[in-house]
């Protein structure tokens, strides 16, 4: 006889990292027999795979743990798990706020997600499973508490199997003084080469056409081999580029001062490469650039930004920025406001500071600008690079561009299957939308641009097999939060 099927539920937050994680956790589940659904309450085993970059983030998490006190109550046979940032870095106050939770596992500790449910299961006792923080141990002990979670992939646990994120890289050793990032992910250590190229060759093997190699800085990539020889971030984008079934490599997020010639010389040279660099630069004040500890002045960031068009024509680069960091001035903020407009970048990620309890920034500085002003600046900011990106993408129009289809668009979902409006980017990561049928989901299409707002450009397929065709109307102007998907390190 045989037991009903098992179920579980997962609900991620954060960046590509947790959704690599979580596609990876829910893997390791299913093997074990698991299948994943989607209301948490239908489910045996309920995990959270949290983020603590925010304040917010947090919250959220809260929240939902609360909302299930009750139902935890009434089913007591349901595993409660919270993974993650959150669950590295707060293992107490987790507890503490919320005491039915059965299982808190770090982010250097996912492996033992299908052992540790079953030890709740079998004991009813909670479980933990945490890598040490940076300072309770030596450099090594502290390194070898954190693994990098690297089991077999599951295409069928990704939204669409012909694109898939491969991890080259875990931790942060740049403590930039407002992130919590290098206390939840532990330190910088960059995997095997040799690992990481297999790992392309089995996704392409299994229909993978576009891989992004994540790392929260991503171009620091090194490893090592131990006889004098190193593979940089450019030597493994070669090595993945002679893998057939590979037609896109990317690669996020990008520390500013680790962007190499031989980087920017690989992206323009290989035909893979994806012509698009995320380097974030958080603010235009070289006062504020310091509080921060980012270890690079305005004047240099404005070098890699115009060494990195030089090298590589037509490339499109976005950032991130921090408004309302302690002490920031007027003065600054305009300092800010002057670079996005210069920059030109294709997008930016503007975020309101969040002080984080740990870091330096909240040890050190006063959180001192208001929230309103905070909101008054990420909108002002918002407002700038909004118009760069509507110019951006108005000179395109005319222009043909080769898309790969990644599915239906936000409105497509609303429509029928057949032909409907789909939704794909670019060479240069440009969110492109269509009308045409489904059976081209996953391929690439030449799509000529005819529109453009802020957030997308909006095209016709250059194919016979479109049927329907013609401009797609006004109003399906996409939510500009779908700007994110496949987007960088963020949350
Ligand atoms: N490793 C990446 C970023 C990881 S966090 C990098 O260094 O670029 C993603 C983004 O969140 C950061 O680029 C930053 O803009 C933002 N961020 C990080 N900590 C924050 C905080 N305490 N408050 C507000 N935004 C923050
Ligand atoms: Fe590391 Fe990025 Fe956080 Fe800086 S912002 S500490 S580089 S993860
Ligand atoms: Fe962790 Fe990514 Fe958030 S590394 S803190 S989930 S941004």
């Amino acid at each position: 006889m045989h037991d009903r099927t098992k179920t579980l539920f997962i609900e991620t937050v954060g960046c590509q990292m947790n959704v690599l994680d979580s596609e990876l956790v829910v893997g390791s589940l299913r093997r074990e027999g698991y299948e994943l659904v989607h209301d948490a309450t239908a489910a045996d085993v309920i995990l959270f795979n949290t983020c603590s970059v925010r304040a917010h983030a947090e919250e959220k998490i809260y929240s939902a743990l609360g909302r299930l006190r009750r139902h935890k109550r009434e089913n007591p046979e349901v595993v409660l798990g919270v993974l993650g940032c959150m669950a590295q870095k707060d293992q107490e106050e987790v507890r503490r706020r919320a005491p039915h939770v059965d299982m808190v596992v770090g982010t250097g500790q996912l492996a033992r997600v299908p052992e540790l449910v079953e030890e709740v299961q079998r004991t009813r006792e909670p479980q933990y499973a945490l890598s040490l923080g940076r300072a309770d141990g030596g450099k090594h002990e502290v390194t070898a508490s954190f693994e990098s979670f690297d089991p077999p992939r599951d295409a069928s646990m990704r939204p669409t199997p012909f694109q898939a994120y491969v991890r080259i890289q875990i931790g942060c050793d740049k403590f930039c003084t407002y992130c919590v990032v290098p206390a939840t992910r532990g330190p910088e250590q960059s995997r095997h080469p040799d690992h990481i190229v297999a790992e392309c060759r089995q996704l392409a093997g299994e229909g993978c056409k576009e891989v992004t190699l994540i790392g929260q800085t991503v171009n620091s990539y090194k490893f090592d081999h131990g006889d004098g020889r190193r593979s940089r971030l450019s030597d493994l984008i070669s090595r993945i580029h002679d893998i057939p079934g590979i037609e896109r490599i990317k690669f996020v997020t990008n520390f500013p001062k680790d962007m190499t010639d031989d980087l920017l010389d690989a992206v323009r040279e290989l035909p893979k490469a994806v012509k698009y660099l995320h380097v974030p630069v958080q603010s235009g004040c070289d006062d504020v650039l310091k509080r921060m500890k980012r270890l690079y002045t305005v004047g240099s960031y404005r070098d890699m930004l115009h060494r990195s068009r030089e090298k590589v024509p037509g490339v499109a680069i976005s950032s991130d920025f921090i408004v309302g960091f302690c002490g920031e001035s007027e003065k600054s903020f305009h300092k800010t406001m002057d670079l996005v407009q210069e920059s030109k970048f294709k997008n930016s990620f503007i975020f309101k500071y969040s002080p984080r309890p740990g870091t330096k920034a909240d040890d050190l500085h006063a959180d001192d600008i208001p929230e309103e002003v905070k909101k008054r600046r990420n909108n002002d900011l918002l407002a700038v690079q909004n118009l760069n990106s509507l110019e951006d993408h108005k000179r395109r129009i005319g222009s043909t561009v080769e898309v790969l289809i990644e599915g239906p668009s936000k409105v497509g979902e609303r429509q029928p299957a057949g032909v409907r409006q789909l939704t794909g980017r670019t060479m240069t990561d440009h969110i492109v939308v269509f009308d045409g049928h489904d059976r081209l989901i996953g391929q690439t299409l030449k799509v000529h641009i005819r529109e453009a707002s802020p957030f997308t450009l909006y095209g016709v397929a250059e194919t016979g097999e479109v049927g329907g065709g013609g401009l797609i109307p006004r109003s399906a102007v996409m939510d500009p939060s779908s700007q994110r998907r496949g987007l960088p390190l963020l949350s």
